[in-house]
């Protein structure tokens, strides 16, 4: 698996610095696992990685969810839609051998033609530093390596822009999402 990491600059804390570069990691050795890029990295310095993962602690998952105002779901429940979910994605700050979830995604689909994303999520700290456009794209990066076409999601009003900006467009062809709830 390869991963995004970004740099910071070891003067300032991270939630005041910019992302200054990135860069696609190429080793393939690196697995799933986000940590095992880390190796050889200095405790001073910290980067983001990305993971594909699914073993995340849940209750580092509700903080994250809660920084942003999220109701909080039952975390068995959270548990089982990360089992059956086909994509998850997950952002990490980590410096040295300490690790920060920072970013969170996932998709579902029928392995075949769809998938849908869920649970976008950036921790305040990080926003607005181009996290979740890398995110995202990583997100699709590995939807399409899985040779999925159709990638829909369902947008809260106010990341509309947000995701037109990733190339998704609202009811094409006048195509409307639909919902059922139990009365
Ligand atoms: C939505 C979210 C994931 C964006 O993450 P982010 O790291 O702040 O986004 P980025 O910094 O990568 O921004 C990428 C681009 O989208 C734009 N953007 C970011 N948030 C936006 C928003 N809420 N509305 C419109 N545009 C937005 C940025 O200005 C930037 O534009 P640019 O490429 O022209 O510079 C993050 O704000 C978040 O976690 N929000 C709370 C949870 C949430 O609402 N998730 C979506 C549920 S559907």
């Amino acid at each position: 698996m390869g991963f995004w990491k970004t740099w910071f600059s070891t003067s300032e804390p991270a939630t005041t610095t910019k992302t200054t570069s990135w860069e696609e990691d190429t080793a393939e050795t690196a697995g799933n696992s986000s940590t095992a890029g880390v190796s050889g990295t200095s405790s001073s310095e910290a980067r983001i990685i990305f993971s594909t993962e699914r073993d995340i602690d849940l209750y580092e998952l509700e903080e994250l969810c809660d920084a942003v105002g999220w109701s909080r779901r039952p975390l068995r429940k959270v548990k089982k839609a990360i089992e059956h979910s086909f994509l998850v994605v997950s952002m990490w700050q980590v410096r040295g051998n300490k690790r920060r979830l920072i970013g969170f995604a996932r998709a579902t689909s029928d392995y075949a033609f769809n998938a849908t994303i869920w649970d976008v999520v950036v921790h305040p700290e990080f926003q607005g530093k181009g996290l979740g456009k890398a995110l995202m794209k990583y997100v699709l990066k590995k939807l399409r390596s899985e040779e999925i076409s159709n990638v829909t999601l369902f947008a809260d009003p106010h990341v509309v822009d947000f995701y037109r900006s990733l190339g998704f467009v609202s009811d094409p062809e006048g195509i409307k999402g639909m919902f059922w709830y139990p009365q």
